[in-house]
C-alpha cells in the first residue's frame, strides 16, 4: 500500500519549491542555535530506572561539577521517566511529592546553581512507558510548565501512542516548545520506528534511531550498525541518537567500554552518561573524561563518521572527518581475539605525506606514517587515532 504523505511533508515540499508561499518559514530547529554540537550530559534511566529523587539529582549535579565532567563538556542533568505521578485540577503535571518534596522548579534552580542545565522527560502519547501521565492533549500546557520550571532539555518518548502519527505529534510538541519561549533542546525518542532521519532534523535536535541500549557488547554493536545507516541526516543542531552511554555500569569489559565511547564519538552521537556519577572509579573516569575522544565527538564540522573499510565483518575501520582537515579513525575489532587492523592514508582521503598520528587512548603521538596506519587491536576493542598533516 502506498501511504499518503504526511501533511508536514507536503508543506515542506511546497515550501522548498515556493519559499514565498504563505505559512512557509525555515522549519529547521538548526536555526534555534541549540545543540550545535552533540548534547552531552547525564540521564537517570540506564542506571536508576524509576528510582529517581531530588536527592539523587542534586548529588549527581554535585558530582558532575566536582569530578571535572562539567569542565569536560557534560552539561545536561536529565531526569528520565517516573518523576511525575498525576495532573492537578488545572491539568498541570505533578511531581512525586515523596521523591521530589521541593518540587521541580527548586531542583532546576539547584542544577543551574552548579553551572549545569536541567532536563526532564515526558511522552508524546497518553502515558509514559512506565504508565505515568503523558503529554498527549497537553502539549502546550506541559511546554509552558517546563519553561516556567527552567527546563533546558526535554526527552519525549513514544509509548501509548500506537494510534497517533509521529510527525504530527512531535511537530505539535516542537511548536509548543517554541511558543513557550524558552530555548529547550528537544530529544525525540521513538526508537526509529517512524524513520525519524527523514523528518526529525526539521523537528527536534536529536532523535533515537534504535531500541533501548543494554549494558552488553552485542547491544553496542547492534546500535552502531543501525545508527550508522543514517549518517547523512546528522549535522549541527540535529543528531542521530544511538541511545545513552552504559560506560561504568559494570556489564562490559574496559576494552568494550572504550570501544563504545569511541564509536559514539565517531558517530557524533549525544554523550549522555548513564552510570552512577556519585561513585566514579578511576577506570570509568578515564573513559568518560577522555578529552581527546570528546573533542572528536564535539568537533565543529559536525559530520557523523562512517564505516570506510571492513574485512569479514569483524575487523572494521570507522572514520570521521574533522574541522582541521584531520581524520578521527577507530580501528575496531569485533572478534574475540586480538587482530591487526590497518587502513591506507589514501582511503582516509589524506594526500599530504607524511601524516602525523595521535593515539587518543594512549594520549601519545605515534611515529608519522607515509602509507598506512595500522595497529594490533584488542578483542572487542578499538584503537582510536587522529591522523592528519604533520606539523
Ligand atoms: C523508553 C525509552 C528509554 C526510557 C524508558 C523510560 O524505553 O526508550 O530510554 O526513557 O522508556 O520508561
Amino acid at each position: 500500500m502506498i501511504r499518503p504523505p504526511h501533511a508536514l511533508t507536503v508543506l515542506l515540499a511546497a515550501c522548498t519549491t515556493a519559499l514565498l508561499l504563505p505559512g512557509c518559514r525555515p522549519p529547521s530547529p538548526s536555526g534555534d542555535g541549540l545543540a550545535r554540537t552533540p548534547p552531552m550530559g547525564w540521564n537517570s534511566w540506564n542506571h536508576f530506572g524509576c528510582d529517581v529523587s531530588e536527592q539523587l539529582i542534586k548529588e549527581t549535579a554535585d558530582a558532575m561539577a566536582a569530578s571535572g565532567m562539567r569542565e569536560a563538556g557534560y552539561e545536561h542533568v536529565v531526569i528520565d521517566d517516573c518523576w511525575q505521578v498525576a495532573r492537578d485540577s488545572d491539568g498541570t503535571l505533578v511531581a512525586d511529592p515523596e521523591r521530589f518534596p521541593s518540587g521541580i522548579k527548586a531542583l532546576a534552580d539547584y542544577v543551574h546553581g552548579q553551572g549545569l542545565k536541567f532536563g526532564i522527560y515526558t511522552d508524546a502519547g497518553l502515558k509514559t512507558c512506565q504508565g505515568r501521565p503523558g503529554s498527549y492533549g497537553y502539549e502546550a500546557q506541559d511546554a509552558r510548565t517546563f519553561a516556567a520550571w527552567g527546563v533546558d532539555y526535554v526527552k519525549v518518548d513514544w509509548c501509548y501512542a500506537d494510534t497517533l502519527d509521529a510527525v504530527t505529534q512531535y511537530t505539535r510538541v516542537r511548536e509548543a516548545l517554541r511558543a513557550a519561549g524558552r530555548p529547550i533542546v528537544f530529544s525525540i525518542c521513538e526508537w526509529g520506528q517512524n524513520h525519524p532521519w527523514h523528518w526529525a532534523p526539521e523537528v527536534g535536535n536529536l532523535w533515537r534511531t534504535t531500541t533501548d541500549i543494554e549494558d552488553k557488547w552485542t547491544s553496542v554493536l547492534d546500535n552502531l550498525d543501525i545508527n550508522s545507516q543514517y549518517a547523512d541526516a546528522a549535522g549541527p543542531g540535529h543528531w542521530n541518537d544511538p541511545d545513552m552511554l552504559e560506560v561504568g555500569n559494570g556489564g562490559m569489559s574496559w576494552d568494550e567500554y572504550r570501544a563504545h565511547f569511541s564509536l559514539w564519538a565517531i558517530m557524533a552521537a549525544p554523550l549522555m552518561a548513564g552510570n552512577d556519577l556519585r561513585r566514579l572509579d578511576d577506570s570509568t573516569r578515564a573513559v568518560l573524561l577522555n578529552r581527546e575522544v570528546i573533542a572528536v565527538d564535539q568537533d565543529s564540522l559536525g559530520v557523523q563518521g562512517t564505516l570506510i573499510w571492513q574485512q569479514g565483518g569483524a575487523l572494521q575501520v570507522w572514520m570521521k572527518p574533522l574541522a582541521d582537515g584531520s581524520r578521527a579513525v577507530a580501528l575496531l575489532n569485533r572478534s574475540a581475539a586480538p587482530a591487526e587492523v590497518g587502513v591506507t592514508l589514501k582511503r582516509l582521503g589524506l594526500l599530504a605525506r607524511p601524516a602525523a598520528v595521535r593515539d587518543l587512548w594512549a594520549h601519545a603521538d605515534r611515529p608519522a606514517v607515509s602509507d598506512r596506519v595500522r595497529a594490533t587491536v584488542p578483542a572487542h576493542g578499538v584503537v582510536m587515532l587522529r591522523v592528519g598533516p604533520a606539523q
